[in-house]
C-alpha cells in the first residue's frame, strides 16, 4: 500500500524540524504527501522558513497552532524538551489525534504523564490517546533508516498502517513490544556507529600499509555500500555471504582467523551489552 492512500487528507503536525525532523518532511514530500497538509513548528524559524522555501510545507507561529488541526502529531524534539513541548501542547490536541514520539529513551507511560499533566487526553474523563514510539536512527537523513515501533495500548490497527506510512518515508520499519526499545536502541540505534568504526578502522591500515587516504576511503566506502546492498536484498545468511567471499586457504580467510582469534565476536557482544545498559539507564534517569 502506498504511503498515499492511508495519510492522503490527513494532517501531520510536526514538533521540531532538526535533523529528524526535517527527514520525515523531505520523505514524506518524496511520498507524495501533499506539503500543505504537513505543519511545522520549531523554536528556530530560520529551519522552519528553509522548509517552506524548500518543500512548501506549512509553518505555524506556535506549536499550539502547529498540532490545533492535526491527525498526527509527531513529536521530533530532543527527550530533555519533551515535557515542555508537550505540556505546551497537550490542551490544543483533537481528541482523536494520534500521537507518534521518536524522542529516544521515553516510554510510552511517560508521554501519557507529560500529556495528563496539563489536563490533555486520558484525563478528566477525557479519551486516553492513541501513541506509538518510534526509535529511528541516523540513515534516515538519506531515507535508509531502521525504525522500530512499538504500539500504546490505546493505538489502533488503523493508527499502526498510518505510523508505518509515515516511517516509510524514513526507510524500513520492523513493530516490536516497547520492552525491546532498548536492545533496539543498542543494535540498529547505535549500529551506524559500529560500521563507521570498521571503515575507519580498515581505511587508516590501509594508509598504515601505503595507501592514500583518498583511494581507501574510495575502495572502504563502495566495499560497505556493496556488502549493505547484498544483505539487504539476498535471503543468504551473513555466515553464507562470508563463505562466499572466503575461500579455503585464501585471503579472507586469513583475516577471519585473526577476528576469530582476537575476539571479535566476543567484543561486538560487550559493546551491544554495553550500550544497551546504557540505554536503560538513560531511560532511568541515570
Ligand atoms: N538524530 C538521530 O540520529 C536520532 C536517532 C534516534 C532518535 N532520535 C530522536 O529524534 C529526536 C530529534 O532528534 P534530532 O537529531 O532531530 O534533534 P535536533 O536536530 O536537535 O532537532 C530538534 C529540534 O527541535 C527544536 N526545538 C527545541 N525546543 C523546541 C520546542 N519547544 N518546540 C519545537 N521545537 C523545538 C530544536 O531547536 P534548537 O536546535 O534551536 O534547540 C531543533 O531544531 C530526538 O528526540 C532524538 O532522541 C534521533
Amino acid at each position: 500500500m502506498s504511503s498515499k492512500s492511508i495519510l492522503s487528507g490527513l494532517k501531520i503536525s510536526i514538533l521540531g524540524a532538526g535533523n529528524m525532523g526535517q527527514a520525515l518532511t523531505r520523505g514524506l514530500v518524496e511520498k507524495s504527501v501533499y506539503p500543505q497538509n504537513i505543519s511545522i513548528y520549531d523554536i528556530d524559524s530560520k529551519k522552519m522558513a528553509q522548509l517552506k522555501k524548500e518543500l512548501s510545507v506549512k509553518i505555524a507561529k506556535t506549536s499550539r497552532h502547529c498540532v490545533s488541526l492535526a491527525d498526527i502529531v509527531i513529536l521530533a524534539v530532543k527527550p530533555q524538551i519533551l515535557p515542555e513541548a508537550i505540556a505546551e501542547v497537550a490542551s490544543s490536541l483533537g481528541k482523536e489525534t494520534l500521537i507518534l514520539s521518536i524522542a529516544a529513551g521515553v516510554p510510552i507511560s511517560k508521554i501519557e504523564e507529560y500529556l495528563s499533566v496539563r489536563g490533555g487526553a486520558g484525563v478528566g474523563g477525557k479519551k486516553p490517546m492513541a501513541i506509538i514510539r518510534v526509535m529511528p536512527n541516523m540513515p534516515a537523513l538519506v531515507g535508509a533508516g531502521m525504525s522500530a515501533y512499538s504500539l500504546g495500548k490505546h493505538a489502533s490497527a488503523k493508527d499502526r498502517k498510518i505510523a508505518e506510512a509515515i516511517l516509510a518515508a524514513l526507510g524500513e520499519y520492523v513493530q516490536v513490544p516497547e520492552k525491546m526499545i532498548d536492545l533496539v536502541t543498542a543494535i540498529s540505534g547505535s549500529g551506524p556507529a559500529y560500521f563507521f568504526l570498521l571503515t575507519e578502522k580498515m581505511i587508516e591500515a590501509a594508509y598504515e600499509m601505503g595507501m592514500k587516504v583518498d583511494v581507501a576511503k574510495k575502495l572502504v566506502y563502495q566495499t560497505a555500500f556493496g556488502s549493505g546492498k547484498i544483505l539487504a536484498q539476498s535471503d543468504e545468511d551473513p555466515e553464507t555471504l562470508i563463505a562466499r567471499v572466503a575461500s579455503k586457504g585464501g585471503t579472507t580467510e586469513a583475516a577471519l582467523k585473526v577476528f576469530q582469534r582476537k575476539g571479535f565476536g566476543k567484543i561486538i557482544q560487550d559493546a551491544v551489552k554495553a550500550a544497551h545498559r546504557r540505554s536503560i539507564e538513560l531511560r532511568e534517569g541515570k
